[in-house]
């Protein structure tokens, strides 16, 4: 079955980047130059989705303004001859995909953001993408993977990677049933954020999973969890109880952007990739790595 439906959670405060996120969402801060909730619109396209539905907080206007007609900008690009530009603009929502706007009043955390999202989602399977953790993969992306394993296995897969055990605090931790070589493997727990020492391995959760309706109802009865919200991961690990759920480690190179190096890694690697300023932005690295600043 084809996963459609993407799930977008954007309500958050954005605190870890104050002053920045006071009057901007931190999912419209730009990676050298498009925002993060771009990419995840983008890398959800390229997994096949045909619905995004953004969990957002009516506060965040910005967010759905990003991605509706400006007629006004396009009418001027128009007749200043800027033909690229209006490319640019036109294509911000890849063509076949639409989205849909649903208001997290409160935020009671990750689970209760996507569990804002049963209605329209329904009883299919479906996908959620963490805006703010971007995954570079130019030939497949990260999302797209983990659909063809969905498609192997018909079961919720989460996609996994090895962290350093002084980050193991920082995301969700999961366990597996063997450990084994195979990038796709049945997990047997999942836990939000442990401290090291009770940490079941280095292997965590980056912020992309498809997973079953059955998440949904799960969720409903999903108690407040880590610091004090209603977490996504317990309902996985309940869920994990009931049906095979996979760990999949994805290729590709993750950036958290939800902390402040990581996002500064990400404009310095996404600059270098650039076609136009990558060159310029090498021979500035070279310069400081060369000792000489300023
Ligand atoms: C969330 C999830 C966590 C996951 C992380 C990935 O945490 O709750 O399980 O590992 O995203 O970035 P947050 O970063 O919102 O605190």
């Amino acid at each position: 079955m084809k996963i459609k439906k993407y799930v977008l959670p954007v309500a958050g405060l954005g605190t870890r980047f104050l002053p920045a996120t006071k009057a901007i969402p931190k999912e419209m801060l730009p990676v050298v130059d498009k925002p993060l909730i771009q990419y995840a619109v983008e890398e959800a396209a390229e997994a096949g989705a045909e619905q995004i539905i953004l969990v957002t907080h009516p506060s965040k206007l910005a967010l759905e303004d990003h991605f509706a007609v400006n007629s006004e900008l396009e009418s001027a690009l128009i007749e200043k001859g800027k033909d690229e530009l209006l490319q640019k603009v036109r294509s911000i929502l890849p063509e076949g995909v639409t989205v849909t706007t649903v208001y997290q009043y409160e935020p009671l955390g990750l689970g209760h953001a996507v569990l804002c999202a049963k209605e329209i989602v329904g009883d299919e399977p479906f996908g959620v993408i963490l805006p703010d953790v971007l995954v570079y993969n130019p030939e497949k992306g990260c999302m797209r993977q983990l659909a063809d394993s969905y498609e192997q296995k018909g079961a919720s897969i989460i996609g996994v990677e090895t962290v350093p055990l002084d980050e193991v605090h920082k995301y969700g931790i999961v366990s597996l049933t063997e450990r084994g070589e195979e990038k796709l493997q049945r997990m047997s727990g999942v836990v939000e954020k442990p401290p090291v020492e009770d940490a079941p391995s280095q292997l965590s959760v980056v912020g992309r999973y498809i997973l079953t309706a059955r998440v949904m109802e799960l969720l409903e009865s999903t108690e407040r969890g880590a610091g004090g919200e209603i977490q996504l991961t317990d309902a996985i690990a309940a869920l994990i109880a009931e049906e095979p759920v996979f760990a999949y480690a994805f290729d590709g190179t993750s950036y958290d952007c939800g902390y402040k190096y990581g996002y500064v890694r990400a404009n310095i690697e996404y600059a270098l990739r650039d076609g136009e300023i990558g060159d310029e932005v090498g021979q500035l690295i070279q310069k400081h790595a060369g000792g000489q600043h300023g």
